[in-house]
């Protein structure tokens, strides 16, 4: 397939929708962003990486991050994990307290907010460093040895991060915390804010098209994990649009408030698209387009 070509095709299609709806303003240093920028890559099983638009750009990654942590957590914490944090969507907003009480404490899965600081909780009992084990994951996986914390981003949204905090106290009221909730909430900060562009990004996440196999041909997940995780990405990966999304594009997929989102094409590709402006559930507008493009025109899907 000629994904040069086929990339620059749905840049051009989607061009119409970049800048429709809002960049992320919850984390000020996210809200200057420009919000004009569109960039997209497709990497191969076999590591090539093809893109168009700014898909060398380093944007902030956010909650696309949670595949990683939650990749982590798994392959060095096994499923005990699954105690403390659900699968199932939530239908309600990445952010949302309410299901929290009723639940006991235990969130609806690891791609929520709640769901992921449980994901780094387990990361930093197992690791004692959560946010460096992911860092480092995510350089060795790109090859992108640059690979930074945005300290500014990060700084940003601790200033800012009641509702986190909030979160990560709730739970621990629960016991579903057990490491200090201000060090859980760093290390969960310094994670969303890491910087990588498309290319990085599809790189990075292609494990979970080789089915558990890292770039170095060792084996992070078994192939069933690789399989449950793609099911949750596709499942609760784009929050309350997660329907929306699974109808749309058809392939597990996992979305950030910085605009990115990366899907996986199980056996085939990974591909990341990366606009900053949103819709209402914090998915990016341009990025969706650009997915169902991307699986119309190839009939790539898991169906
Ligand atoms: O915790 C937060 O609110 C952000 N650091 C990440 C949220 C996010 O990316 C949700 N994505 N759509």
């Amino acid at each position: 397939m000629d994904y040069k070509a086929l990339l620059d095709r749905i840049a051009q299609e989607v061009a119409p929708l970049v800048g429709s709806g809002t960049p992320a303003e919850y984390i000020p240093a996210l809200a200057t962003v420009d919000p004009g920028r569109f960039g997209m890559a497709v990497a191969d099983v076999d590591g090539n990486v093809y893109g168009s638009g700014d898909w060398e750009r380093p944007f902030s990654t956010q909650s696309v991050t949670k595949v990683f942590a939650l990749a982590l957590a798994l392959s060095l914490g096994g499923d005990d994990l699954w105690e403390r944090v659900g699968r199932e969507p939530s239908g309600n907003p990445f952010n949302s307290l309410v299901q929290l009480e009723y639940e006991n404490g235990i969130p609806r899965n690891p791609f929520i907010n709640a769901g992921a600081l449980v994901v780094t909780d387990r990361l930093q009992t197992l690791t004692g460093d959560a946010s460096s084990e992911v860092l480092g994951f995510l350089r060795q996986e790109s090859g992108n040895q640059e690979l930074a914390f945005a300290q500014e981003v990060a700084a940003s949204e601790s200033e800012h991060g009641d509702r986190n905090a909030a979160l990560a106290h709730f739970m621990a009221s629960y016991g579903n915390i057990v490491n200090p909730v201000p060090v859980l909430l760093d290390h969960y900060f310094w994670q969303c804010s890491i910087e990588m562009s498309c290319a990085d990004l599809a790189l990075a996440a292609r494990f979970l098209a080789r089915h558990g196999l890292r770039a170095d041909g060792t084996r992070l997940l078994t192939r069933s994990e690789a399989k449950q995780m793609n099911a949750v990405m596709m499942t609760c990966g784009t929050y309350d649009a997660a329907g929306e999304f699974a109808y749309r594009v058809g392939l597990p997929g996992k979305s950030g408030v910085g605009g990115g989102i990366i899907a996986v094409v199980p056996g085939r590709c990974t591909v990341c698209v990366w606009s900053p402006a949103l819709d209402e559930q914090g998915n990016s507008v341009a990025g969706v387009a650009a997915l169902d493009r991307f699986t119309t025109l190839t009939g790539l899907s898991v169906f």
